[in-house]
């Protein structure tokens, strides 16, 4: 029986991972490495100073910049992003995720997120849906980020449910990774595309059946 549900943000409650991903091009351009699609994939569910390291890896400049330069870099990207997010409103849900919030509100199912952003209490006020989350876990608060479980067991600990008890909703790889290590029933959120150990995949969340989901 499950009593809660624990959300990604980026790619499940709204497509801000195309803002991530055209903020990072940018940035990795301007210092000569070209990212794309499919590269960038690697780089959902991953905090914002290991996406950098990711980039310059994957562009063999992994020794090229000192620490401060990096922190640089790092903010140029989120100062473009937040840029990008300014004109973000309630429209901007994905596809029936305002359905499946007032569902969960209705049952009084207790939401918690679950996401490595640090800008997602900003994200989802602009959304309009930060109350029908009681909690939201700090990614500073944390020692390892996705595909880590921590993520989720401080979600879960927090609704003061067992990780038995709970849901978890991802888009991302190491999202799915992370809500299996926690132990968590998984359900994979896409549109195309590989997502490997997911107990189910969806194309948007009001395709899920809540009473049936609680029952898992
Ligand atoms: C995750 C995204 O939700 O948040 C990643 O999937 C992103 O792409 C990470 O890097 C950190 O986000 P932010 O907003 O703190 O830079
Ligand atoms: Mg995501």
């Amino acid at each position: 029986m499950r009593k809660g549900f624990i959300f990604d943000l980026d790619g499940v409650i709204t497509d801000t991972a195309k803002y991530h991903y055209l903020a990072w091009k940018d940035l990795a351009e301007s210092i000569g490495i070209t990212i794309d699609l499919v590269f960038n994939e690697q780089l959902k569910g991953i905090s914002r100073m290991d996406s950098l390291d990711r980039i310059l890896a994957f562009g063999g400049k992994s020794d090229d910049f000192s620490q401060a330069e990096k922190e640089q870099m790092a903010k140029k990207k989120n100062d473009h992003y937040v840029r990008l997010l300014e004109d973000l409103t309630p429209a901007d849900l994905l596809p029936g995720v305002k359905e499946f919030m007032a569902q969960a509100k209705a049952k009084e199912v207790p939401c918690a997120l679950a996401s490595a952003s640090k800008n997602a209490p900003v994200i989802l006020e602009k959304l309009g849906v930060l109350e029908d989350f009681r909690y939201i876990v700090d990614p500073d608060s944390l020692a390892k980020g996705k595909p880590d479980p921590e993520i989720f067991l401080k979600a879960a600990e927090a609704l003061a449910i067992t990780p038995q008890e709970a849901v978890g909703f991802e888009d991302a790889q190491a999202g799915i990774d992370a809500i299996n290590g926690a132990g968590m029933y998984a359900v994979g959120v896409i549109e195309e595309g590989p997502l490997t150990g997911a107990d189910e995949l969806v194309h948007r969340l009001d395709e899920l059946d809540i009473e049936q989901l609680l029952m898992k």
